[in-house]
């Protein structure tokens, strides 16, 4: 793995020269990040391209947008730049950051304002896979492209076989909901009908912008995948047949490597993969997600490149400790509850909102069909406060007929119980599923004071009363 990405490299060599002419040197000129309309090929060839929001560093913007490659303890710094019609910030997800630099607008900042600019400057203290997008409208604008992956390497390189080459492939998978002539499906974006069912599903699942990629993948090598989930709603439930396929991280958290054949990766979710990459393909070989009712469509199409090599399929060794691990301690916690309620079938009894006790009507006319401790976007104040060196023990239950990928802002925690019984696996994680009916305990300790945002990562959930924070003081 090499200690400077491109991207640092021409920065660090256009600011020497720029220090030469007696210009500001780089330091105070952060490369900008801009998000604007754009047009992008989502769909096959031969269908026309689709107009979307989209982030770029240098040049025309992209679906996903540019990956953020830095080592664990770098900064990442830029200039955000907003060229689109409506206010917008963007979030770090998963980052162990500084409150002020997490993007969750308006909490922790004033949204940009269109033709604005907002600096962020952070440093990402942990390695693993992380991504960013917009969170102001966040149902409409990560469903028009803001998203883009976010790279955090370790400092120590990881060898995951002795003498053979390790790569490595960021695969965002997103899920578009899209016209016949390929524009995105407009005006639907407070829907209550997706936002109290599953939430506002796509008809076009792609891979890095595209349906149905090629990735090459040479024989006989070891490929580190990192697969991340960008879709708003779409549940990803994967099938890796006939790759060998071993988990080694979630959400950018090491886990201790285990068999992957079958992962479910929710919205927001990622999954870090080894695969042993074989001589040759058998028919059934690929990557596959379960586009509902066990509908297996392949994700992308393999390439085997290279000659015939002779690695056959190994141990995966677990990746390096993090640096800093989640540690909590359980034997006095502070203990708090969150009871999702509402959506379609069951439906939400008389609940808060704005200060005011609505009944379910009162609360679909202004856009809310969920609720959490029966209150529909919580946000005039923090659902509960946590001191800092004080364990939290958080009880998620879900009484609703749909699964919810929780999220937690600037913290990763140890799912400890589900329904009771205490999870084997501890994995750590920063987004939760929490089933239909079931009960998810976690715990993290309160390390990193600020304002912080506890939400449903299926974002018409999140805009139609699933979202409220916590205050760590
Ligand atoms: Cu990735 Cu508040 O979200
Ligand atoms: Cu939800």
């Amino acid at each position: 793995m090499h200690t400077l990405s491109r991207r640092r490299f021409l920065s660090g060599t256009a600011s020497l020269s720029a220090g030469l002419l007696g210009l500001p040197a780089f330091a105070s000129s952060p490369p900008v990040l801009r998000a604007a309309a754009s047009r992008a090929q989502l769909a096959p060839e031969g269908y026309a391209t689709t107009p979307v929001w989209a982030y770029s560093v240098e040049g025309a913007g992209s679906v996903p947008g540019p990956e953020i490659r830095v080592r664990a303890g770098e900064a990442v710094r830029y200039r955000f730049a907003n060229d689109l019609p409506e206010p917008t910030a963007v979030h770090w997800h998963g980052i162990r950051i500084r409150n002020d630099m997490d993007g969750a607008a308006p909490l922790v900042q004033a949204p940009v304002m269109p033709g604005g600019t907002f600096d962020y400057d952070y440093i990402a203290p942990d390695p693993g896979t992380y991504w960013y997008h917009a969170h102001n409208r966040s149902w409409e604008q990560v469903a028009r492209g803001l998203s883009g992956p976010l790279i955090v390497e370790d400092t120590s390189p990881w060898a995951g076989l002795d003498g053979a080459a390790t790569h490595e492939e960021t695969l965002v998978l997103d899920d578009w909901l899209l016209e016949q002539d390929a524009s995105i499906v407009e005006g639907r974006w407070d829907d209550l009908h997706a936002a109290s069912h599953g939430g506002r599903m796509g008809n076009l699942i792609t891979v890095n912008g595209r349906a149905q990629p090629v990735l090459p993948l040479e024989r006989g090598t070891r490929v580190r995948l990192r697969i991340i989930n960008a879709a708003t709603a779409r549940i990803m439930p994967l099938a890796l047949s006939g790759l060998a396929a071993r988990l080694i991280a979630l959400d950018g958290y090491p886990v201790s490597p285990r068999d992957a054949e079958q992962i479910v990766i929710a919205p927001a979710q990622r999954a870090d993969l080894v695969i042993d990459v074989p001589n040759e393909l058998t028919d059934e070989a690929g990557i596959y997600v379960d586009a509902g009712r066990q509908r297996f469509v392949r994700l992308l199409d393999i390439a085997l490149t290279g000659g015939i090599a002779d690695l056959h399929v190994r141990d995966v060794r677990p990746l390096p400790e993090w640096a800093s691990p989640v540690t909590f301690d359980l034997s006095d916690p502070q203990r708090e509850t969150i009871v999702m309620e509402g959506g379609a079938m069951r439906g939400l009894g008389e609940t808060y909102f704005e200060g005011e006790l609505l009944g379910g009507r009162a609360l679909a006319r202004r856009g809310m069909v969920w609720a959490f401790n029966e209150a529909a976007n919580r946000m005039d104040r923090p659902i509960f406060e946590l001191p800092t060196g004080r364990t939290l023990h958080l009880t998620m239950q879900n009484r609703t007929a749909f699964p919810h990928a929780m999220h937690l802002h600037g913290y990763h925690f140890a799912v400890i119980a589900r329904n009771g019984q205490s999870d084997p696996d501890r994995d750590v994680r920063d987004t939760v599923l929490v089933n239909v009916n079931e009960t998810v305990e976690i715990a993290l300790m309160g390390q990193n004071p600020g304002d912080w945002m506890l939400h449903c990562h299926m974002l018409s959930h999140q805009a139609a009363g699933m979202m409220a924070w916590f205050r760590v003081v």
